[in-house]
């Protein structure tokens, strides 16, 4: 169990650009998120995200899906890479890669997604295009906790946004990253504080002792008992 007195170990898991981890990077730097970013792996060895962390000093290891002969193999050697790090928390941020069900347990509790929509809507890829496309007037991001079911564990935190009429994919995308951005942080930061965690019996995330019956909506942040700020 992790002393919240002090910096909360975690493992980033990336596969792209890494604004999220970047905002985690910050948050620690001007903003007294208390986590020590053990190490950043990406399955995308030119992964911009990767140089990010050199940038900040932080270990940037790659390990390439491609070089392996299956997922069981990938996921095997991905634990190893994490696990040497001792990280309290793994966190998935724009990691585009599918989990087996080992790996997943391995971590239930102690791993978290961030996702572009607001789940259970749209669960999988390509979700601001099909916001667009299915009339939604409202979109957004969720932060959650990894279960076996593909983008279906717990929700923790949710951020939303208007879609608005003259919207495309990348204006909507822009719009989403930038909540996205806040939120991932504040839900690592309950976790550090020991504030935050997953009932595994229920399924179900617990906040401040109390489980919670739908998540926290970042939009109401302003009022947010939960606020750390
Ligand atoms: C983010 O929008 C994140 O929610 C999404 O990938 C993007 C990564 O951006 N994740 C998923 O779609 C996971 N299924 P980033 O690399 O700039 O943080």
């Amino acid at each position: 169990m992790h002393d919240a007195s002090a910096p909360l170990p975690i493992v980033i898991l990336i596969s792209g650009n890494g604004s999220n981890l970047q905002a985690i990077i910050d948050a620690a730097a001007h903003t007294a998120l208390p986590v020590e970013i053990r190490a950043v792996i990406s399955n995308n060895p030119s992964a911009f995200g990767l140089e990010r962390a050199r940038r900040a000093d932080i270990p940037a290891l790659a390990l390439d899906h491609k070089t392996f002969p299956g997922r069981g193999a990938f996921d095997a050697a991905l634990q190893t890479m994490i696990d040497r790090f001792e990280p309290a928390l793994v966190v998935l941020a724009g990691f585009m890669r599918i989990l087996g069900p080992g790996f997943v347990t391995h971590y239930l509790g102690r791993m978290i997604n961030i996702h572009p929509s607001l789940l259970p809507a749209l669960p999988g890829l390509d979700t601001h295009n099909r916001a667009l496309g299915t009339g939604l007037r409202e979109h957004g991001a969720s932060v959650h906790f990894v279960t076996n079911e593909l983008d279906g564990g717990p929700v923790i935190i949710q951020a939303r946004v208007p879609i608005l009429p003259d919207d495309n994919v990348k204006i909507l995308a822009q719009r989403v990253l930038m909540q996205e951005h806040h939120i991932y942080p504040l839900a690592i930061h309950w976790f550090a504080e020991g504030r935050l965690q997953l009932d595994q019996e229920h399924n179900q995330v617990v906040l401040d002792g109390t489980p919670l019956t739908s998540p926290v909506d970042y939009t109401d942040a302003d009022n947010n008992p939960h606020d750390p700020q």
